[in-house]
Parts: structure tokens; sequence; C-alpha cells
């Protein structure tokens, strides 16, 4: 099946501010020179914000982990979990066609989606809400013909059930995921033949069910109610044995791209004293881009206090990868506060909450 990028693309991508608060934590999870690994974590966040995984998201995931674009595509083409093209509003209905799931109806299953969806797979149903796509077995064999709707399974379906389905989705409710037909997991229809007195307190559902419907996010997309996750890996007693992590480095020249936009400010060939303000208290500002800006020659809040208008054109349009992040979360009455000694409500929380874990 081919899996390429949308020809409609937006022109830029930037993580919320917990969001990315929440991917450069991740990123602290894998040792020095193995960040690469985050990509999965990060793609997904990035689809969860968006609701569909566009280029200069993939590009700016890449980035973050100093990849090239072309494995960070590697990745988000390879996989059926990353949606390269916009999909459904309320659910994007995957529904498996391989060997078991066709044998049992996963045909019939199909004509439903083209009934009352749309004709072809990744287009979108009239009202934006659903859309629809076949894909190969999701190891759900046993409870056959089934879709993957949101994050969870809807097994043991039938075109009438895959239809109810798509109604109560389409009226606001979430119908409970699992088998569709009264089976608890996977057991014989007919009833167990062995094992019979298993269900002695079991839960209400099957333990993939049970736990789908506590967590409740089936179809539910990140809408900024999360409970921001900081670093839980990295706790103070962690900390006291860890090995300190290595200065951020320099930005390499190949990160900024001139534009000609706006007016570049003035820069610093280094901190004063050789003490830099710990720029990551200015909301938006990680790690990275810290790098990136100390390597621009920008070490003070008062230097980013100061940008006038054409400046701040300037470096939006110059942070690669970071473009428009500058307006975005107003950096400079950040910086011109936190230049005087006071606190943001940002940088409050980052200290209290330790979001970068004192780095
Ligand atoms: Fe459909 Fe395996 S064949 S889940």
């Amino acid at each position: 099946m081919l899996r390429r990028l949308h020809l409609d693309q937006p022109d830029s991508f930037a993580f919320t501010p917990a969001n990315q608060a929440w991917a450069e934590a991740q990123i602290t999870k894998y040792p020095e020179g193995r960040q690469a690994s985050a990509i999965i974590p990060l793609l997904w966040r990035a689809q969860e914000q968006e609701g569909w995984l566009t280029r200069p998201a993939i590009e700016t995931v890449a980035d973050m982990l100093d990849m090239a674009y072309i494995r960070a595509l590697e990745v988000a083409s390879f996989y059926f979990m990353f949606q390269l093209q916009p999909v459904g509003s309320v659910a994007h209905i995957q529904v498996c066609g391989t060997t078991s799931c066709m044998i049992c109806g996963a045909e019939d299953l199909v004509a439903v989606c083209k009934d009352k969806i749309a004709k072809k797979p990744h287009q979108l149903s009239e009202d934006g809400k659903f859309s629809w796509e076949e894909v190969e077995c999701l190891g759900s064999c046993a409870n056959a013909p089934m879709a993957q709707i949101g994050k969870d399974y809807y097994e043991d379906l039938t075109a009438a059930r895959m239809g109810e389905l798509i109604d109560e989705l389409a009226a606001g409710k979430v119908p409970t995921p699992g088998p569709q037909n009264g089976r608890y997991a996977a057991e014989p229809l007919s009833g167990l033949t062995s094992l019979k007195d298993f269900d002695s307190g079991h839960t209400k559902y099957n333990a993939s069910v049970q736990l789908a419907t506590d967590i409740g996010d089936t179809v539910k997309r990140i809408d900024g109610t999360e409970v921001p996750l900081i670093a839980p890996w990295q706790g103070k007693a962690a900390n006291a044995t860890a090995k300190p992590k290595p200065t951020a480095k320099p930005a390499a020249k190949a990160e900024i791209v001139e534009s000609g936009a706006g007016a570049k400010p003035a820069t610093l060939d280094g901190a004063r004293d050789g003490k830099a303000d710990d720029l990551k208290m200015i909301k938006g500002v990680g790690p990275k881009l810290e790098a990136v800006l100390n390597g621009l020659g920008f070490y003070h809040f008062d230097q980013i206090a100061a940008w006038t208008g054409d400046e701040v054109v300037w470096a939006d349009q110059n942070l690669v990868g970071f473009k428009g992040r500058v307006s975005r979360d107003n950096w400079v009455s950040q910086a011109q506060a936190l230049a005087t000694g006071a606190e943001t409500e940002f940088s409050r929380r980052a200290k209290k909450d330790d979001i970068y874990n004192g780095e």
C-alpha cells in the first residue's frame, strides 16, 4: 500500500508549549547519542495535536532529534498508526482486511464505510467527522472481523454493528470497545469447554477493554486538559547518581538560514561573565532551542527583551524548525519580565515542576 505525504501541506508546525515540554522530557529518557529513539512518541504527540501527521511536523520532530528528514519520513510512512493525510474529526476507522477478517466479513464492513463515510479510503465524510481505510492484520484474528477506531479495537463485528458504531460516534457517544457479540474475550463462541471457573472475580470487561474504558480516550485527542508529563524517570534520587549531562552544544551553522526578512538583532560573542541566563524559563524555549539561540549569540533575557518588531520578524523566520515561535509565545514580554528578576507563570511552573531537570 502506498503511503505518501499529502499533497496539501500547512506552512509550519510547532508543538504547543505543553507538548513541547512533554516532548523534550521524552527525549531525556534516552542516553546521549540515542535521542532518535524518541521518534515514535514525538511523532505520535504531533499527530495527537494536529489530528494527522504533516510534513512540517515530521521535519520539526526530525530537527528536534538531529535526524535527517528522510529517516523521520521513513518511520512516519512505515507505520499505519501515523496518518499522513487529514482524518475525520471524530474518528478514523481502520478496517482489517487480512485473511481471517476477510473470510469473516471484512468486505461487508468496508461496504458500510463506503456507504456511510466516503466512497474511497482516506476521503473525509461530507461532514468531516469520519474517514476510513483498510489495513493489514491488527493481531486480533480470533475476533475477526474487526476494526480499530481511534486507539481501540472493535471486534466480532457485523455490517449492522459497524453501522451502529458509526451512528453512535456521530452522536457523540463512545461505544464500548472489544467484542461486539457478547464474547468476553476470545473464548469459543459456543461457550467455555475448560477452565470454566475462570470468571470468579474477573473485571466486567476483558483486560484490554477494561483499561480502554477506564482511560476513556478511544477517540479523544489532546486538548490541553491533560496533566503535563514531566520526567518521572528522572527523579531526584536517580539524578544524584546520574552522570552530569553534557552542556548543550552550540547550534550548527546549518540550522540557521538567513531569510532576509526583518532585521537581525545585536548579538554577543559569548555570555557576559561567562554566565548565560536560563533561556528555557521563556515559554516555548527548550534545551534544543536554547542551544540554537546561544549559537546565534543570544544568552540573556535583556537581549531578547530589547528586540524590536523587525527583530522579532527576523527571529521568527530564522529559527529553522521553530518558525513563528517568538511571536506566538510572546518571548519579548516574557523576557522583559524575566530580565527584571520577576517570574512568569511559566518560569514559576518550570522551576517548581523541574521541567528541564535543572539542565
Ligand atoms: Fe484481521 Fe488478523 S486478520 S486481525
